[in-house]
């Protein structure tokens, strides 16, 4: 191989590893950003929320990205909350409305499928924080 080329194909090397590494930084930024935002918004803790999740069963109806086992599909996934307009197409997405949600569903529409959990205030509070860290992702 003449030296010309190879020295191409290293610079073009080098430009497909900055490339890369430039998308991995504005990811992690944008997750940063989504993590902040929910913390603010809420004033939960998103770690706690995804405990919570896992413990009131959420995944037997939904899709929820990083809780195990989370892949029922009774209900929508839950991935990229914080994108959409209505909570349950019912409530206008509000961190108060989603928590109000989360605690009892049948409060706010009577012919939901989704049913009163029992779950705890402070609890709702950290589930809805993590909730609204969830990426749209592929789902
Ligand atoms: C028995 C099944 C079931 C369980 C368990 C369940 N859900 Fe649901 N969930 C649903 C269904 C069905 C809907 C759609 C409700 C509707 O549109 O009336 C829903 C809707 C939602 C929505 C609105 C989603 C959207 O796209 O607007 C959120 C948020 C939600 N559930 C959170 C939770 C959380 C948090 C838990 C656990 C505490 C939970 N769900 C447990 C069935 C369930």
């Amino acid at each position: 191989m003449p030296p010309s080329l190879r020295w191409l194909l290293l610079l073009l090397g080098l430009g497909i590893l900055a490339a890369a590494a430039a998308i991995g930084v504005q990811q992690w930024q944008r997750q940063t950003q989504r993590q902040d935002l929910a913390v603010a918004h809420t004033s939960g803790d998103p770690e706690a929320g995804r405990a919570a999740l896992y413990r009131y069963g959420c995944g037997g109806c939904h899709r929820i990205s990083g809780i195990p086992g989370a892949r029922g599909r009774v209900g929508p996934a839950l991935d990229g909350l914080a994108q959409r307009a209505y909570i349950a197409g019912r409530l206008p997405n509000e961190p108060e409305d989603l928590i109000r949600w989360i605690r009892n569903p049948p409060g706010v529409d009577p012919q939901t499928a989704m049913p009163e959990l029992g779950v705890e205030a402070a609890d709702a509070r950290d589930i809805a924080a993590y909730l609204y860290t969830l990426s749209p992702g592929w789902n």
